[in-house]
Formats: C-alpha cells, structure tokens, sequence
C-alpha cells in the first residue's frame, strides 16, 4: 500500500469535562509521548498548564504542552488567539532551558491579541458591573468578537508588514472611537502599536505557516495526532454555561473547526475529569463547597489559577454536568485525576443529578443562565479513603479499594470507561487499569460504537 493510501488511525482528543483546570497538560503530556503531531485548536493566554518532568516544572499559557516531546510536530492551530509577546516569551524560555523549538509550527489564520484587546476585556468586565464574567484580562473575548465580525488581524498579517499596516489602518480607526468615545479611554497610535509588534513579528515569522495542510498531510499518511484541548467543556461559546464562558470551543468539535482536520479523523476522545470540580471565575456552580471542605480541596490539591493565580472554586465531583460532558464531546474513556486530593474526608460525595423545586432534571441545563440559578444538587455518598504511598503507585490496583470503587461509580454514573487515573503531577503518578488499553494503544483503537449513559429522559415522540 502507498503512503498516500494508509490506513488513517484515529486521532486522539484531549478534552477538559468541567469548567477548566483539570490538569490536561499532565495526560497530554504523557498520551504526546506517542503521538507525531500534537495540535493546540483553541483559546489563547487565558490557558495556563502545568507539566513536571523530572524536577523540572514548565508553565505555558499558549504553547501546547505537547512541545517537551522533540519527536513531535507541535501546531498551534486556526482556532486559537495569540498574543505574540507572550508566544515570544515562551520560546525564549524554552530556549533558555535548552529545549528545542524547531518543531514548534503557528497557523497563518490564528488571530492576533492586540493591545487594544487587553484594554477593552478590563473595559468591558468593568462596564458589565455586577454581570461581570471574571475574565482572565487576556483581551481574548475582544480579540474572537472581531474575528467574527472580520476586522481581526491574522498571525500571517502580523508577518507581512505592509499588510499589517493595511490592516491597522482600516481596524484602529473604529477600536479608538470605541475607547475613547464609549468608555473615555487613551487611543493607541498606529505608531506605538507597530513598534511594539514588529520586532515580534520579527522573531515569531520562522514559526508561520500553514497549519492547515501540515495537519491534513499528517492525517493522510496516518500519523498519531494528539488534538490539546484549552479550557473545558462548560466554557465553551455555544455549549457552556453561557454567558460565564470562554470565546471558543473547548469542545472536541472544536478540534476540527479549529484546525481544519475533518471529523472523520478523530479517533477516541479522552475527557479530563479531576475526583472534584472547580471553578474560576464567576457564575452559578451548584457543587460548591463553601465551609472548610472546600478549603481543605484548594488547599491540598494548590487550586490556584496558574494564568491569575486567584483561588479556584472546589466541591463535589459534579457527574450531572460530567454527563452533559459526555453527550457534547462524545467521551470515549476519561482520564481522572487528583484522586489523591480527596484521601482523608471520611465521606465523599458525587453529584448525579440536579433537582429545581424537587423535581429532578432530565438535562444539565446551558440553555438559560439562569435556569442554573436555584439548581440543587442531589447527591450519593460513598465511603472516603485514607492517604496512601501515591508515590509509589504503578498500577491501578495499588489504589484504597474505596478510591477504586469511586472511580468505578463514576464510571457507572458517566458510562464511560476510566482509561488512565492519576495520583500526582508527575508523569509516573498515572495508572492504567489492568484489561484498559496503554496511552500509546489510544491511537489504534478502533473507535467504540457506545455512547455512554443514556439521556436520562426518553425524547417524546412528537420530537421524533
Ligand atoms: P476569558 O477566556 O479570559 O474571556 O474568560 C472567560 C471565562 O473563562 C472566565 O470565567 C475565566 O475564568 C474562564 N477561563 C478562561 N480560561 C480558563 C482556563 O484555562 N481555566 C479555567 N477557566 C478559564
């Protein structure tokens, strides 16, 4: 068989089940080791991972995690939002470190976070008061709205000069009219803008191209390709908990949306999920732990934003929405971490579904904000388990039995499988369950015809 007409093997997605933070850099990191093409489809500087290797710990915010792995082409897709001192200060850190980024490739048609962004994402929080969202400032809400209303600034018209000056000649004009007429602030000079974003430009240009084809070209010959999800399943534009969301599609769709790899390339879809929930930001989280379990979870398992260091928001593992999850992203296996955070309560609890005025709902509700508000969460009880040598862990089996059964009932609840556990943040700190396939045997499997769990309410027929 020519190389053109291989098999194409699934490719792999990393999703996050929640509202973020469920630690994805740590199993891309590990899953990334197989993979030949690790591709980032969405979000910007609002992301921050976290990936140990050895005694080393490596914090990127736009980089996929996936750069540690030097065998692999690392693409920063369409979908994401970049700011260029930030991408510029990354890649000279790697540097420093000594690691390569020669396989480091970034997508002509990924959008550029101006200055002007940064300014009206603080404006905008400020002006919506009490509504505010809690954004991370990053300018990325700014920067998406006007890539959908077409007057964004493209990486590839960051690196050609002429066209970038073209561009700020149409685009500044209408930002500095909104900043200065709307909410009375400074405008930016054509020329402050340009100084600061040519030298970037500069050192950014070996990195520009198009991504597009190099990912398709990959997924013809049938490479590995690992899709780094940002953000998380609640956050995204359209499926999250709106409008206390992202400006992107966290969700596996977005993998294909955001890079131009079809659907039909995807393989198994690997959802995140950490042994509690957190949230940053504000907005309606009905497992909250607000009395001192809440703390002890921040506290034990450092749930502080790695982007603005504020404090998450820590409860209950939340399985109605890891459900909702499941439906959105079609979840193949989850990866489940931080079980080691929740040794010690002598009780656990998981969240199955909600009930509003003591009824239960059928459906995890983002239709209607507010259809959240006022959400009781209903809950199951399961014996907690005490600390244990996680350090020493290698298999799944090594686990309390209670820590075991807990993910086994999650399992039942979600009706997806657990493909890998974590008990730590470094790379050896990851079982795999005996009879469960190895992370580099993901991107072989043929791909379940399971859906998970069933809706939990039958579609009246009318509907059908
Ligand atoms: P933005 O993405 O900065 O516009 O923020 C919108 C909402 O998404 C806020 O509630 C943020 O806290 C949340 N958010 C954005 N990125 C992340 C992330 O990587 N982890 C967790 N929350 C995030």
């Amino acid at each position: 068989m020519s190389e053109m007409n291989a098999p194409v093997t699934g490719a792999v997605v990393v999703v996050g089940t929640h509202w973020g933070d469920e630690a994805k850099g740590k199993f891309v990191d590990l899953i990334g080791q197989d993979a030949d093409v690790i591709i980032r489809y969405g979000g910007g500087p609002n992301a921050g991972h976290t990936v140990i290797v050895g005694d080393t710990t490596h914090k990127f915010h736009l980089i996929p995690s996936g750069i540690l792995n030097p065998r692999s082409l690392c693409l920063m897709a369409d979908g994401m939002v970049i700011a260029p001192e930030v991408l510029a200060r990354e890649v000279a850190t790697l540097r420093e470190h000594g690691l390569s980024v020669e396989n480091l490739r970034v997508s002509q048609n990924a959008h550029v976070i101006l200055p002007y962004h940064r300014k009206l994402d603080l404006l905008e929080e400020t002006a919506k008061g009490e509504g505010a969202i809690g954004t991370t400032g990053r300018g990325v809400g700014p920067c998406y709205a006007d890539k959908a209303s077409r007057i964004g600034i493209r990486m590839g018209d960051l690196v050609n000069e002429e066209r970038l000056r073209e561009r700020l000649r149409v685009v500044l004009p209408m930002k500095n009219a909104l900043l200065t007429k709307l909410y009375g602030a400074e405008p930016f000079t054509e020329e402050e803008i340009l100084a600061e974003l040519l030298p970037l430009a500069d050192t950014l240009r070996p990195f520009v191209c198009d991504t597009q084809a190099l990912a398709y070209d990959a997924v013809a010959v049938g490479k590995r390709i690992l899709f780094e999800g940002a953000q998380a399943t609640l956050l995204d534009i359209d499926g999250g908990t709106y409008p206390y969301v992202t400006s992107s599609h966290p969700i596996s769709g977005g993998a294909t949306i955001g890079t131009g790899v079809p659907p039909t390339a995807i393989g198994q879809v690997l959802g995140v999920v950490k042994a509690y929930t957190t949230r940053v930001g504000a907005g309606t989280f009905p497992t909250e732990l607000l009395d001192e379990r809440g703390e002890r979870i921040r506290e034990r398992g450092h749930e502080y934003g790695t982007t603005t260091g504020r404090p998450r928001r820590c409860g209950w593992l939340d399985a109605f929405a890891l459900r909702y999850s499941m439906r959105v992203n079609g979840i193949t296996g989850l990866c489940m971490g931080h079980l080691d955070v929740l040794a010690g309560f002598k009780t656990v609890q998981i969240c199955t579904h909600y009930a509003k005025n003591g009824v239960k709902l059928a459906h995890f509700p983002t239709g209607d904000v507010s259809l959240l508000d006022g959400c009781e969460p209903v809950f199951e009880t399961l014996p907690g388990w005490e600390e244990a040598d996680w350090d020493r862990m290698t298999r799944f089996e090594d686990l309390p039995a209670n820590a075991q059964a807990y993910v086994r009932r999650v399992e039942e609840i979600a009706g997806i499988p657990a493909v890998l556990v974590s008990v730590g943040p470094r790379r050896d700190q990851t079982l795999v369950a005996s009879g469960k396939p190895a992370p580099r045997e993901l991107f072989t499997l043929q791909r379940p015809q399971v859906f998970g769990a069933p809706a939990l309410a039958p579609i009246p027929s009318h509907v059908l």
